[in-house]
């Protein structure tokens, strides 16, 4: 059976992070394309000689040429500005669309059969705008945001809990944004409502730092954005489309009425990725609550697409 080819759109942080994974998880042969020149070849060559050290035999190829994604299986896009200081992600709209839809016209015209993973922010934006661009099936086009933020939720609470994070269990559903909505009700561990073991007082604060936990990361950083978190959350997404795992995550995907949101608007919700990409988007019953807050965080999404023109 031929290779599975990984076609990464910006060579980054999250980018270079990205073919690391891909390369130790054995997804396929990886492309890695930029626009500034020689650094996708800088970080793929680096990366060549990582793999005899690690025994894995997949080829890297670094290029500024979109033409060399061509056939990709799945393509993850990060291409970008990420956010600085004091910067919120919906800053970066109008900078990021121009992005997106130059690299989404690529993929259309290279790529026509790719599951596309757009990492991009505004997160929802720009996934909305990738599957105008390419004009593929909603299916096809997904948004990386749930894993991350509901894996910074199973990290602070295995954190507060002393757990191993593997019997946490959450989602945080709505736009990526200050506004997410940790789904408190839905959050277990192994099976256990969190609110049975920790305080709402507690949960309060911590959920508050999850929906900081990426601004909180810029203000460290300084002069960037989070990546290890960010490219591990993309490649599991990728892994369940290739392996057709099934597995359930949110994800930024094309809404039709589910959770009232209409019109293919891209918003954060729980979905199967399996062979066919976002086969389903599972309906869950959050709390009148929840329900408002993702009301309010679709309403800031619907802002920002209008801002695009
Ligand atoms: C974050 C950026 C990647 O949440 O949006 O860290």
């Amino acid at each position: 059976m031929a290779r599975r080819k990984i076609a990464l759109i910006g060579a980054g942080q999250i980018g270079g992070t990205l073919a690391l994974l891909a390369g130790l998880r054995r997804l396929g042969d990886v492309v890695m394309y930029d626009v500034v020149s020689d650094l996708p070849q800088g970080k793929a060559l680096d990366l060549l000689h990582l793999a005899p050290v690690f025994q894995c035999d997949f080829s890297i190829k670094g290029t500024n040429d979109i033409a060399d994604i061509a056939g990709a299986d799945v393509c993850i896009v990060t291409s970008g500005l990420a956010r600085k200081p004091g910067m919120s992600r919906d800053d970066l709209v109008r900078t990021n669309a121009e992005i997106i839809r130059s690299v989404g016209a690529g993929i259309k015209e290279y790529a026509p059969n790719a599951f596309v993973i757009v990492v991009t922010n505004p997160l929802d934006a720009m996934a909305w705008l990738m599957r105008e661009a390419t004009g593929f099936a909603p299916a096809k086009v997904a948004g990386m945001a749930g894993v991350l933020d509901s894996a910074r939720y199973r990290a602070f609470l295995a954190e507060e809990l002393n757990v191993s994070v593997a019997s946490v269990s959450a989602f945080v559903l709505g736009g990526h944004g200050d506004d997410m909505v940790p789904v408190r009700s839905f959050t277990t561990v192994n099976g256990v409502p969190v609110s049975h073991l920790v305080s709402s007082e507690r949960l309060d604060a911590i959920e508050k730092r999850v929906r900081g936990a990426g601004g909180e990361i810029v203000a460290l950083l300084k002069t960037g954005s989070a990546f290890y978190s960010p490219a591990a959350s993309a490649i599991e997404m990728a892994e369940s489309y290739l392996f057709d795992q099934r597995k359930v995550v949110a994800a930024a995907a094309s809404c039709t009425g589910q959770y009232g949101v209409t019109g293919g608007l891209y918003i954060g919700v729980p979905v199967i990725i399996g062979a066919g990409g976002i086969e389903k988007v599972v309906e869950i019953p959050i709390s009148e609550g929840e329900q408002a807050e993702l009301a309010a965080s679709v309403e800031r999404v619907k802002g920002l697409i209008a801002l695009l023109g």
